[in-house]
């Protein structure tokens, strides 16, 4: 197949960070000793960018708001909203020194008077527009900065799970999203709180790059984490006449993977044999992914599945398909020499003291 769309990385982002090799994590060692293969791999760094992004969820019920908000550093979620207290939760020991504490206080001031006054204004135009409850509002917001040193910030509102409104930092004004009344209120009204237009483009517009320097800086050794992919085959024979070859890997990062199938060492190239899946996230920070592979069962060929990442460095894991029965069978060899050589020993030594 062909190399799974490596996404950008704030890893590959020129505005901080050196590339270092890193040993897999010792639990993947013996593993990554076993099936390492010294294969060049090409590694096409993608333009990256970085990402300081913060996500916000508001659910209106009749009586309360339910709110929800996290920031993230690329994947890396950094901080959320307490809930009762509504402070500022830093999520990892690097969060809080990157700033000063008059900082802090005062992104927490602004972030307070910000949920205040969206949750009065959106309250009174749904009463005022009759908006049945439950309804959600959902805000992305946040900036990227490429390594060329330009950036591109956003904000953007949805209004249960349809683009409503968005914010032009450029310009300092709101647009709706949609042709419909509410829209239309919420763009006028929000276009009168000039002090909150001027506030938030300081902050896309400033605030945002620089404070992500300083994450980025901070945050290095999570950035730059690296886990190894542990990577399996197995077949699947959903028909008699078909075999479904499976290479799944997990447990990786970053995000950034290759995966490859090889008929008698050479790439199968994209089609309708080939199926793959997204790459998906695991509970703990990494990822998995699955290539899989459509045959006719004794075809007489040999398969294997390839792997680059990151954490590998140039080499890559190559997992031969029925690998496990050559191990096998290596091991009942060994197992037999050794208990004939025990044998032979005994022999002499019965042999040597009879003598
Ligand atoms: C910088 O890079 C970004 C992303 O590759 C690109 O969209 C933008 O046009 C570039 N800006 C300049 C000034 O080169
Ligand atoms: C955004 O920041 C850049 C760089 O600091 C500045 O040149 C530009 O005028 C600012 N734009 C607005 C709309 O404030
Ligand atoms: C690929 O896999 C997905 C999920 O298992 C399945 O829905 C789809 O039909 C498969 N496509 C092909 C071409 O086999």
């Amino acid at each position: 197949m062909a190399p799974v769309a490596p996404s950008t990385s704030c890893y590959t982002c020129s505005c901080t960070l050196t590339a270092g090799t890193m040993m897999p994590p010792r639990r993947h060692r013996l593993l990554f000793l076993f099936l390492l293969l010294l294969l060049p791999v090409m590694w096409a760094d993608p333009e990256g960018s970085c990402k300081l992004h913060l996500f916000q969820t508001f659910i209106f019920h009749n009586n309360f708001v339910d709110i929800s908000f996290w920031a993230t550093l690329e994947d890396i979620i950094f901080a959320t909203r307490q809930k009762y207290t509504g402070n500022i939760l830093y999520l990892h020991p690097w969060v809080y020194p990157a700033l000063p504490a008059a900082e802090w206080e005062n992104l927490q001031n602004l972030f307070k008077v910000y949920v205040h006054n969206f949750i009065r204004s959106l309250s009174s135009d749904a009463t005022l527009y009759k908006i049945p409850y439950p309804f959600v509002f959902q805000g992305a917001t946040g900036c990227d900065l490429y390594p060329n040193g330009s950036y591109t910030k956003f904000y953007h509102l949805a209004y249960n799970a349809h683009d409503f409104l968005s914010f032009d930092v450029d310009k300092s004004r709101w647009e709706g999203q949609q042709e419909c009344e509410l829209a239309a209120q919420v763009e006028r009204q929000f276009n009168t709180f000039t002090g909150f237009s001027v506030t938030l483009q300081h902050l896309l517009n400033v605030t945002c790059v620089d404070h992500m320097k300083k994450f980025i800086e901070y945050g290095r050794s999570d950035l730059e984490r690296q886990e190894a992919p542990v990577a399996t085959v197995f077949a699947r024979t959903p028909r008699p006449d078909q075999l479904l070859l499976v290479c799944r890997v997990t447990g990786f990062y970053p995000r950034p993977i290759s995966v490859a199938w090889l008929r008698d060492g050479q790439e199968v190239p994209p089609g309708p044999a080939l199926n793959t899946s997204t790459i998906l996230p695991n509970a703990d920070l990494t990822y998995q992914f699955r290539s899989i592979l459509a045959v006719a069962p004794g075809d007489g060929h040999s398969y294997a599945c390839r792997v680059s990442h990151r954490s590998l460095g140039t080499r890559s894991l190559l997992i031969p398909w029925g690998s496990s029965k050559v191990a096998l069978s290596v091991g009942v060899t060994i197992v037999v020499l050794l208990t004939m050589a025990a044998a032979l020993a005994g022999v002499i030594w019965h042999y040597r003291r009879r003598s």
